[in-house]
């Protein structure tokens, strides 16, 4: 360690390459909701505590165990936003944007803090891209954010990302569902908690990660037997507008997901090369949220998408990161007069469009050539005290090794030509 302070426990740095990649990763992300009307909305890093209690819901891990949750000097109870979804709703009924056209299309993008076991791929800090579309019921608004999702994973390459889909039904679907699945859940032998979660909210029983519980569960009702006729249409149409979009997915009527507030359509992105925690995405519909925070009825589906984990999906598939190209042009001067000659040369390129860098310090040819590779251009520009005289500058490509002179007049034409 060479410094006596290091980033709390469950985050960590990005540092170039990595920082690079994670801004192409979130531009990605971003991509096919800008090309299909989404508009960007962000919201502060905390809210009221109660706020993700009633959202999220208060008998969910994250509710429980898992928010950063203060007072403030004020006396407001306020916890740093664990997830987007909620916020984003209560920003859009506070600005009455449910007022005006419908449905109102949005993405955000941000950090998120959940107080969770820190270990691959699940952190105390990370990085979310999000979209929700509010004021419709139109399952082909679930089929096109399942299809955007899947589009920015096909941006970055990625070829190992499975989509999983399910129905947990809406409010004329759960309550004989729930009864059912509470009787199944009564007969087990389950520790103490369980059964109160039994009682409390059987469905989240079903995400229950430990092995003998989900061994248990192997004859559990499923939740896609009880669908009421409008419950399975709304599934069906889903399911066939993401064929006729080539998406492929998979059917699992086992998937439940760490919220509280889904109804109908549930999904989840997974990638096999991350280990246990193998989410890169997830989102669904939430009929039923607005209401839970105070709001008119006003049913919505989303997604976020975890940036964090989509980085580490690139490392596991062996891709190049993305957006660490560095700079096209770079300058070698060797001497005082060549240095600030040099200093006004990467700064017409740059503002000519072409990225470009110096050597400083008065570093010598070796040490800067050094440099001038590990930047990543492809041209350096090496100029001496001799060279100015002569009214010139050396043009090397970096890959051949073959130098022009070439007349500092045209340099920067030259260059752009040569980008
Ligand atoms: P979520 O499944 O809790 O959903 O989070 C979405 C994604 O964020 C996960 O699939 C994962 O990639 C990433 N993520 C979550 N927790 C962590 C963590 N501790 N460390 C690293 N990455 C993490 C939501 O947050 C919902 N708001 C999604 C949504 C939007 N549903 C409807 N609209």
């Amino acid at each position: 360690m060479n410094a006596e302070f290091r980033a709390p426990k469950g985050t960590f740095d990005l540092v170039p390459p990595r920082g690079e990649a994670m801004l192409a990763v979130r531009e990605a992300m971003a991509a096919p909701l800008r090309s299909a009307g989404y508009g960007y909305i962000e919201t502060p890093s905390f809210e009221e505590t109660a706020l993700f209690a009633r959202g999220v819901g208060e008998s969910t891990d994250i509710v429980t165990k898992e928010m950063y949750s203060f007072t403030t000097r004020g006396g407001d109870d306020v916890t740093l936003r664990p997830e987007g979804t909620a916020p984003v709703l209560r920003a859009v009924l506070e600005n009455n944007l449910h007022r005006g056209a419908l449905p109102v299309k949005l993405w955000y993008s941000g950090s998120y803090y959940r107080y969770e076991r820190p270990q691959k791929g699940r952190y105390r800090h990370f990085s979310q891209v999000g979209a929700e579309i509010l004021g419709t019921e139109d399952p082909a608004s679930d089929a096109e954010l399942v299809v955007l999702a899947v589009d920015a994973y096909r941006l970055l390459g990625l070829t190992g990302v499975r989509v999983l889909l399910n129905s947990l039904g809406s409010h004329e679907s759960r309550p004989a569902y729930r009864a059912a699945l509470q009787d199944y859940l009564r007969g087990l032998d389950l520790d103490e908690e369980t059964k109160r979660r039994v009682e409390l909210n059987p469905l989240r029983v079903l995400d229950d990660k430990r092995p003998e519980i989900q061994k248990a569960l192997a004859e559990a009702p499923l939740i896609t037997d009880f669908l009421s006729p409008s419950d399975r249409a709304h599934h069906e149409t889903v399911r066939s507008l993401l064929t006729a979009a080539g998406v492929a997915f998979e059917d699992d009527p086992r998937l439940v997901r760490g919220l509280d507030y889904y109804t109908r359509t549930l999904f989840e992105f997974v990638h096999d090369g991350l280990g246990s925690q193998s989410a890169v995405g997830g989102g669904g519909r939430y009929d039923g949220l607005s209401e839970l925070i105070g709001g008119p009825a006003l049913p919505g589906v989303g997604w976020a998408l975890g940036a964090d984990r989509t980085l580490l999906a690139l490392e596991a598939e062996g891709l190049a990161l993305p957006g660490t190209t560095g700079v096209q042009v770079f300058a070698v001067p060797l001497g005082d007069e060549a240095a600030a000659w040099a200093f006004g040369l990467v700064t017409t390129l740059r503002r000519e469009g072409v990225a470009a860098d110096v050597a400083t310090g008065g570093r010598g040819l070796k040490g800067a050539m050094k440099a001038a590779d590990r930047s990543g251009a492809k041209y350096a520009v090496v100029v001496g005290e001799r060279d100015l005289a002569e009214g010139v500058a050396q043009v090397k490509d970096l890959a051949t090794g073959e130098q022009q002179a070439v007349s500092v007049n045209e340099l920067v034409t030259h260059l752009k030509r040569l980008v």
